[in-house]
């Protein structure tokens, strides 16, 4: 595993922004896996402007993205469809065809699950899968415990994920979805190269757990040191409880 610690969150997000890159540019048809939430919004903005800046097309890349709530459609603002549109795909040359977020509303939830995991191996597997971690350990939204052999399938969020989401729900845990579509652990494990990224205080303990603790399906993220090609970037905030 290869650790980077920054000093602060930008630059985290800047450094993990440029890994994209690299890969990107290293293989123009590389297949991302994508994840949402608060960290990733800043590594999504320095890939924009990267874009930008140094003419880097996404044209040939497909992606697939980590996870999606249950019930929402891709038009709702608090859809993780939504919100890659808003913070990475409306800013890059990115092929609508090739971007994949699980289907929250399929009539069929486990069809769903089955047909993503399918199409991540019609593509030949995932080149990178960016990551962040949750504050219960997870990744994607593997909860604990998950299994490190689970694969794409409906979950039950935790209490703490809720809560830690709520935002984006008028504050209101109970009015984040119950339920979500995730890659499973497997699934992410299958990836060729991690990119875990984390920021701020908040995520010390977590980030401790996993990258020093014990390895365990109570802790997803910590199956990260199964895998033979990890980085993972922390600001010193969130590397702050490591020893
Ligand atoms: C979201 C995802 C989650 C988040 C994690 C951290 O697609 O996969 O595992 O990466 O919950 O979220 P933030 O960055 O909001 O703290």
């Amino acid at each position: 595993m290869k650790l980077i610690i920054t000093p602060d969150a930008a630059s985290a997000t800047h450094v993990a922004a440029h890994l994209l890159a690299d890969t990107i540019r290293q293989r123009p048809d590389a297949v991302l896996g994508l994840a949402t939430g608060r960290t990733m919004e800043g590594v999504y903005a320095a890939l924009a402007d990267i874009h930008r800046a140094e003419a880097l097309s996404f044209s040939g890349i497909a992606s697939f993205n980590l996870d999606e709530y249950v019930g929402l459609p891709p038009s709702d603002p608090r859809s993780y469809r939504h919100y890659m549109q808003t913070h990475l795909f409306d800013h890059v040359d990115a092929d609508e065809r090739h971007i994949h977020v699980p289907n929250g509303i399929a009539a069929d939830l486990k069809t769903e699950c089955a047909a993503y995991e399918a199409a991540i191996r019609t593509h030949g597997g995932i080149s990178l899968q960016l990551l962040g971690i949750g504050d219960t350990g997870h990744i994607g939204f593997n909860e604990p415990p998950s299994p490190f052999d689970t694969r794409t399938r409906v979950v039950e969020l935790d209490a703490a994920t809720r809560q830690q989401n709520a935002e984006m729900f008028g504050g209101d845990p109970d009015a984040v979805p119950s339920e979500a579509i995730t890659m499973g652990v497997g699934t992410i494990l299958d990836a060729k190269r991690l990119l875990m990224v984390a920021t701020g205080p908040a995520k010390a303990d977590i980030v401790a757990a996993a990258l020093e603790g014990p390895i365990t399906p109570d802790v997803s993220a910590s199956a990260i040191r199964l895998h033979g090609d990890v980085v993972v970037v922390l600001d010193e905030a969130s590397a702050g409880a490591l020893s």
